[in-house]
């Protein structure tokens, strides 16, 4: 499947508002492949010669919804820092992940999130969970795992996982209020 800024499902194509089903374990070879080619999509993307060459827009994670397919299939590639403070790249290729649990504590990313899906700005705070504990099998790994994401990481995992059930980070804005802020949340 060719995925670039061109064939990317956007907010405008109802598509993007329906529900993901989970796909069957293992993987089938084509479940594979669209999960192999969305990560590659992702890589690919923040790279800067290869994003101009092939008009991929800079991404930090993919779901299959966006490029048409109704499966809870996600792809992910975020450089953060671990507790000690070391730059630490987290990526996953995620069939059916879950979340299991949240924190309660907040957080959210001081300038806004961005989707390959919304091309309009939607400025605004997207207050979501600092923490959550992500189940799934991961295709990198070839294993279900356990993530416990906080953070940036968090945030992320939680905006794909959403795609899953047809919501973008923008319907969290409130529009009253865009900026709002919450006692004790985590601001990154
Ligand atoms: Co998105």
């Amino acid at each position: 499947m060719l995925i670039n800024n061109e064939t990317i499902i956007k907010d405008t194509d109802p598509l993007i508002r329906e529900k993901s089903d989970p796909v069957s374990l293992p993987l089938s070879a084509e479940d594979e492949q669209l999960l192999r080619e969305m990560f590659q999509y992702v890589q690919d993307s923040t790279d800067e010669e290869k994003a101009k060459k092939f008009n991929l827009r800079p991404a930090v994670g993919i779901s299959a919804i966006q490029v048409g397919v109704r499966k809870q299939l996600t792809a992910v590639i975020v450089d953060d820092y671990d507790k000690n403070g070391n730059p630490v790249k987290y990526q996953y290729m995620l069939a059916n992940p879950k979340i299991v649990s949240s924190s309660v504590q907040k957080a959210y990313l001081n300038a806004g999130e961005g989707c390959l899906s919304v091309v309009a700005p939607h400025e605004g705070h997207v207050i979501r969970s600092a923490r959550v504990t992500v189940k799934g099998f991961d295709l990198i790994q070839n294993k279900n795992i356990t993530i416990r994401a906080r953070g940036y990481l968090a945030i992320v995992l939680q905006h794909e996982l959403d795609h899953f059930k047809g919501t973008l980070f923008y319907d969290y804005i409130d529009p009253e209020n865009p900026e709002k802020t919450v006692d004790g949340a985590m601001v990154i």
